[in-house]
């Protein structure tokens, strides 16, 4: 399988702020889900929140080092059973929705596991955020979604790990699009 990031940054590499995107691009999320649709997701649990809900038509694998809890409210507590880590789904949950409490554990199961609408060619599975999981995710992949955004953002909260250009190599680039005042282009990256 193929590990995969998927990003929208800004020239100073910003991601987010107060734990939400830093801007509203239509065509961005439309590729966004084009490319991960079908595919396994993997995602730290702070994106998980903010999202709120498993994204459809993909396995929805989230990151987190505490077991979900029995209870109400918030995404996590929405499962109970077993501690995070060991890849189920507990009964309240939903079928496209899992817990992994390592990297390696989420790639394995992103690798493994079938869900309804699997796409197996590509047999891709997508790192999708936050900062932490680009960080500790991107010297593990093959190929990098950028969505390039010409602004800056030295306010934000988030930030894109620096990358070695020599060793991740531009295989493509978009037209430029432009959106809400904004200008981008979305960049492939491969090893
Ligand atoms: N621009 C973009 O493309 C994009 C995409 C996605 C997200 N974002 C933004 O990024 C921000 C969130 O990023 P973030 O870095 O704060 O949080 P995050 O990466 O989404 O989630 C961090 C959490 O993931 C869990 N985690 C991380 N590494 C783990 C590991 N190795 N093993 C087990 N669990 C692990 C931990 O959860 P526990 O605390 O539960 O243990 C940790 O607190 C938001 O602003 C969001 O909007 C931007």
């Amino acid at each position: 399988m193929e590990k995969c990031l998927i990003a929208a940054i800004s020239d100073d590499y910003a991601l987010g702020k107060d734990n939400d995107l830093l801007w509203h691009l239509s065509e961005d999320l439309k590729y966004f889900k084009r490319l991960t649709s079908g595919h396994p997701v993997i995602m730290g649990r702070k994106t998980y929140e903010s999202i709120g809900r498993p994204l459809p038509r993909r396995l929805n694998i989230v990151l987190t080092r505490k077991a979900p809890e029995t209870g109400s409210g918030s995404p996590l507590s929405a499962a109970s059973g077993p501690p995070a880590g060991e890849g189920s789904a507990p009964a309240n949950q939903p079928a496209n929705l899992l817990y992994a409490s390592t990297l390696e554990e989420a790639f394995a199961l992103a690798a493994s596991t079938p869900f309804e609408g699997r796409v197996d060619e590509p047999d891709q599975c997508f790192v999708m955020g936050g900062g932490s999981l680009y960080k500790q995710a991107l010297p593990l992949c093959d190929k990098l979604y950028l969505t390039e955004v010409h602004t800056t953002r030295p306010d934000a909260d988030t930030f894109f790990p620096a990358f070695d250009k020599k060793i991740y190599r531009e295989l493509s680039r978009s037209e430029l699009y432009s959106e809400n005042n904004l200008t981008y282009h979305f960049v492939i990256y491969g090893r």
